[in-house]
């Protein structure tokens, strides 16, 4: 028999790749990719955050959240996506070590400039290069549908959706679950709704996500992710979520979240 084609079918463990996307800006992208990776991450899993964004805030949150010093940051590096398909380095030694079990590849700011030169298995074979050294595999993208994108949801058996609850977000984000189904029919798609607020606004809220879930083929997560003022917080200025109950808070929902969509029990005492 002859080999397989893609090296992505040639998996020596069962490494886990996610992949978060929302054709829309704004949405939690960033926050879920960081949160999932910070909560898989202490539970004892070994995690690989892979920031197509060139803004690359997940990769600068974990450096700076983490207190890894930025000069030592993969962004600051020539090891990073564009370094590596610019000059051919290989794939699997862009990995930026941040802690134990934690580590990074890095996009770029100036990534979108490769594109034409950037092979579509790019990162369903990078995952597979890496699956030997980490359980989960996480993408951050940037709007923008890209051949990083496409790459990404090639790459990824799980692809995840957040979005708002508004018309605007909403049609986004089915256009962006047509396009997931298109490039990965095998993957499980899961539509998350970030920003539920817990008042009146929640009825018309809930109605509105209820319209569209028909277009979305009953993907939509039943667990939702609250509209915090710490999550805010946390995200914009890398504050600590110090609060005993509030961490409780986000550690149950994520919890709920992370047992939903990867169908394992995970607990987290710390974030
Ligand atoms: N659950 C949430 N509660 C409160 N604010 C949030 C929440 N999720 C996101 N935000 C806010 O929305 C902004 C955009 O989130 P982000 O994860 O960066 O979106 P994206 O990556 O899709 O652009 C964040 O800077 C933060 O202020
Ligand atoms: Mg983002």
């Amino acid at each position: 028999m002859s080999p397989p084609l893609f090296s992505n079918q040639t998996r020596r463990s069962d490494l886990k790749s996610i992949c978060v996307y929302n054709n829309k800006g704004g949405t939690g992208k960033t926050f879920l990719s960081y949160a999932l990776s910070q909560f898989l991450w202490k539970a004892g899993r070994r995690v690989v955050v892979i920031d197509l964004d060139p803004q690359q805030s997940c990769a600068d949150m974990i450096c700076r959240i983490t207190g890894v010093d930025e000069t030592t940051s993969a962004r600051r590096q020539s090891n990073n996506l564009y370094e590596a398909i610019k000059r051919r380095v290989r794939i699997e030694d862009l990995t930026s070590d941040i802690a134990p079990g934690l580590s990074i590849v890095a996009g770029h700011e100036d990534l979108a400039d490769v594109a034409a030169k950037t092979p579509i298995m790019l990162l369903p074979d990078l995952v597979s290069r890496l699956a030997d050294r980490f359980d989960y595999a996480i993408f951050d993208n940037n709007p923008n549908f890209s051949i990083f994108v496409q790459s990404a949801m090639i790459a990824s058996e799980l692809i995840l959706l957040p979005t708002l609850m508004s018309v605007d977000d909403l049609q986004k984000t089915q256009w962006s679950y047509e396009a997931a189904r298109q490039n990965n029919p095998d993957a499980d798609i899961r539509v998350i709704l970030n920003q539920f607020k817990g008042d009146a606004d929640t009825i018309h809220k809930r109605r509105l996500a209820d319209h569209f879930a028909p277009t979305f083929n009953g993907a939509i997560a039943a667990t939702s992710i609250p509209s915090s003022a710490v999550i805010g917080r946390y995200l914009d200025t890398g504050e600590r979520i110090t609060r005993a109950q509030e961490k409780r808070a986000l550690l149950e929902t994520l919890s709920r979240l992370v047992a939903e969509i990867i169908k394992e029990q995970i607990v987290v005492e710390e974030f």
